[in-house]
């Protein structure tokens, strides 16, 4: 059985973050497992309150499952501050771990900076070094390339130059675009286009931390990554497509959709 790290916070209404992961990682039939750096309570309606865990308990966490059960790929989602940045990086490298598929994870849905300066910094330096894929939704795209981003062609140019420094697949999820959801990847110096209408359902809580895990699913069997992007695609458009309606906000997924 094919073992999957999710290295990322807690939500617990269940439709994001390490919840996410785990569900996903089940429904692609294989073991999770998980690094949690922080709590948060929220719900479909919105986050109320966010509790970090130490740098030296995410560390404790990390040894625990890198000295026994061996991730075959890692997956890292909501880290949120520089000294857990720095313990996830150090520890990565120390286990020389390979398959990494990090969700930059900076900007809220509702627009606000997740990232302090300073966290941000260490992201972009110490754990995007370490990535295979990184998973950008549009807002991160801008900040990582520090110019606007509206239509499939910025989004073309933004991969370009975020590819100038960082050497890995990058993969901008369309899921803000206005006209469709269309995501594309940037790999080895070649662009491939994911077409998607966008699907009519209110309820995307978790779509960004659903598709980074089920890309480190399919990472998992040795799949060419622009196969697993594509199979990954597959299972989050039937996830939405399954139209769940949880909550009184923006509601969860239904990630058991294939069983
Ligand atoms: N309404 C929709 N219809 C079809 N696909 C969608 C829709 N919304 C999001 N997606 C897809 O879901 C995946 C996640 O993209 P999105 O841009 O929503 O990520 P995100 O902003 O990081 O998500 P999150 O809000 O969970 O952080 C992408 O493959 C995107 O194309
Ligand atoms: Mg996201």
């Amino acid at each position: 059985m094919k073992k999957i790290l999710s290295i990322a916070g807690s939500d617990c209404s269940g439709g994001a973050g390490i919840q996410a992961d785990i569900k996903t990682i089940t429904a692609h039939k294989m073991y999770g497992m998980t690094v949690i750096t922080a709590l948060t309570a929220q719900n479909t309606t919105g986050v109320t309150g966010v509790l970090p865990v130490s740098k030296d308990f995410v560390g404790m966490q990390l040894d625990s499952v890198f000295t026994d059960i061996v991730p075959d790929v890692v997956k890292i989602g909501m880290v949120s501050q520089k000294e857990i940045i720095d313990m996830i990086a150090d520890k990565l490298i120390q286990y020389q771990v390979k398959k990494i598929v990090l969700d930059p994870v900076m900007i809220s849905t509702s627009g606000s900076r997740l990232l302090q300066e300073d966290a941000m910094d260490a992201l972009i330096n110490k754990l995007m070094p370490l990535a295979t894929i990184i998973t950008p939704n549009i807002p991160e795209a801008e900040c990582l390339c520090g110019y606007t981003v509206k239509t499939k062609e910025q989004m073309q140019q933004a991969a370009k130059d975020i590819g100038k420094r960082y050497h890995g697949s990058i993969l901008i999820k369309g899921g803000h675009l206005e006209e469709c959801s269309d995501d594309l990847l940037y790999s080895e110096g070649t662009f491939h286009w994911y077409e998607q209408e966008t699907i009519k359902n209110p309820n995307t809580h978790g779509t960004g931390c659903t598709l980074s895990s089920a890309i480190a699913c399919n990472m998992a069997e040795g799949i060419a990554i622009k196969n697993c992007i594509r199979n990954a695609k597959n299972y989050i458009t039937g996830a939405l497509m399954a139209n769940l309606d949880l909550g009184a906000g923006r509601g969860p997924l239904n990630h058991s959709w294939n069983f």
